[in-house]
Order: structure tokens, then sequence, then C-alpha cells
């Protein structure tokens, strides 16, 4: 399977966040990235529903929505209403997760979770059969535009070599140096912020990710 690129929309310019989306379609994404925090489960604030419903109505690619939010219980009717095709919850987030991730697939949305760096791959372990993507942070949620933490390799390693329904998602400092290394490992859909909306031809900054990721593909 070829890598796919998921721009995150948290590097783009909010003032002309249509522009935003058209200059990335245009570019060869294959997926939008919006990324949700709440000031509680990271030190940052970004948006909500509203935004991810703006989003939705300047583009038919579909809408990662990464919950960096402490109770996501709380939300997931809102995000499902508004458009959301995936919607990732933490592990280290509070609640029943297996309850809001089945209440995801109710919404008839994708359900995802995401482990942090210092988190144990095990931690993953009771939602798997619940899930149709794993999404590795490769850095410590909060802040675009940060390094890629090369120690979280081994866990896109292991979740790859076991018996899966889902996709293998990785997030957090990749670029046409990183992407390599994390397709290698079995990363399929590869998040790109700063290294996308930062350049000035986004186009063949995708297309730089997208070939160092297929290159490194396993066959
Ligand atoms: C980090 C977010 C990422 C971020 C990635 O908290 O979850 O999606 O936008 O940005 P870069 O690609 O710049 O690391
Ligand atoms: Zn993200």
């Amino acid at each position: 399977m070829a890598v796919k690129i998921a721009p995150s929309l948290l590097s783009a310019d909010f003032a002309r966040i249509a522009d935003e989306v058209a200059r990335v379609t245009a570019g060869g994404a294959d997926w939008l990235h919006l990324d949700v925090m709440d000031g509680h489960f990271v030190p940052n604030l970004t948006f909500g529903p509203a935004l991810v419903r703006a989003v939705r109505q300047v583009t038919e690619l579909p809408l990662d929505v990464h919950l960096m939010i402490e109770r996501p219980a709380d939300f997931i009717v809102p995000f499902a209403k508004a458009g959301a095709d995936y919607l990732t919850i933490h592990v280290e987030a509070q609640g029943d997760l297996t309850r809001v991730l089945k209440d995801i697939r109710g919404l008839g949305v994708h359900p995802a979770i995401s482990i942090n760096p210092p988190t144990p791959v095990e931690a993953l372990e009771p939602y798997l059969s619940l899930v149709d993507l794993v999404l590795v942070m490769s850095v410590n949620p909060g802040f675009g535009g940060q390094g890629f933490i090369p120690e979280v390799v081994p866990k896109v390693k292991a979740l790859a070599a076991r018996p899966r329904s889902y996709i293998i998602e990785i997030d957090g400092g990749i670029n046409a140096e990183t992407a390599g290394p994390a397709a290698a490992a079995g990363a399929e859909v590869l998040v790109a912020g700063s290294a996308v909306f930062g350049a000035r031809d986004a186009a063949k900054a995708i297309a730089a990710i997208r070939a160092a990721g297929d290159a490194s593909r396993p066959r």
C-alpha cells in the first residue's frame, strides 16, 4: 500500500483556512488532519467542532480529527456531526474508553486511538480490536514544529507485526527525512504540519514526504 499524507491544519494560516485547504488539496494531500486541544490534556488550545464543520464545507477529503482532550466522551457527538471521518482519542485520556470507541463507531465514524511517546505500546492492548486506526505520536503533543522522537519507531513495528484490522498513522516531526524510517517500520498514514504548511511549495513538500515514505515501505 502506498503511504497516505495527511497535512495537519495546526500549521495552516487560520485566517485563510479555505485557501490553505485548497493549497494542500491541489498539492496532493490524501487526508486532512485536525488537531483539537483542550488546554488540559495538552498545554495548548486550538479549536472545536465549528472549525471542523467549516473545513467539511470546503473539502471532500477525509477529515482525520485528533482529539487531544481529557474527556473525549463529552465531545464525540458534536465532532461526528461536524463531519469527522476518523475520531482519534488518546489512550491516556480519562473515562470509559471502550465505551467511547464503540460510541464513535455507532455514530458512523471510524474509531481510532493514539499513544504518547512515554506510554508503552501494551497500554493499547484492550482497544486494538475496536479501532480502525492507531496513531503513534512521535512528539509530545501540544505544538507543531517539534523534532521527531526516534524511540517511538519500535512501537510502530510492534503494531505492524501483529494480526490487525487497523491502519497505522504517525504524527509529529514528519518530513522528507523522518518519513523513511517511519514508513519502513510500518506507518501507512504520515501526518505533517510544519513540513507542509511551512514550505513555500506545499505540493513539492508533500511529494518529497510521499517519495521518502513509499521508497521505504515494507513489501
Ligand atoms: C502535535 C499534533 C501534530 C502536529 C504535527 O500535537 O498532534 O498533528 O500538528 O506538526 P509537525 O508536523 O509540525 O510536527
Ligand atoms: Zn495530530
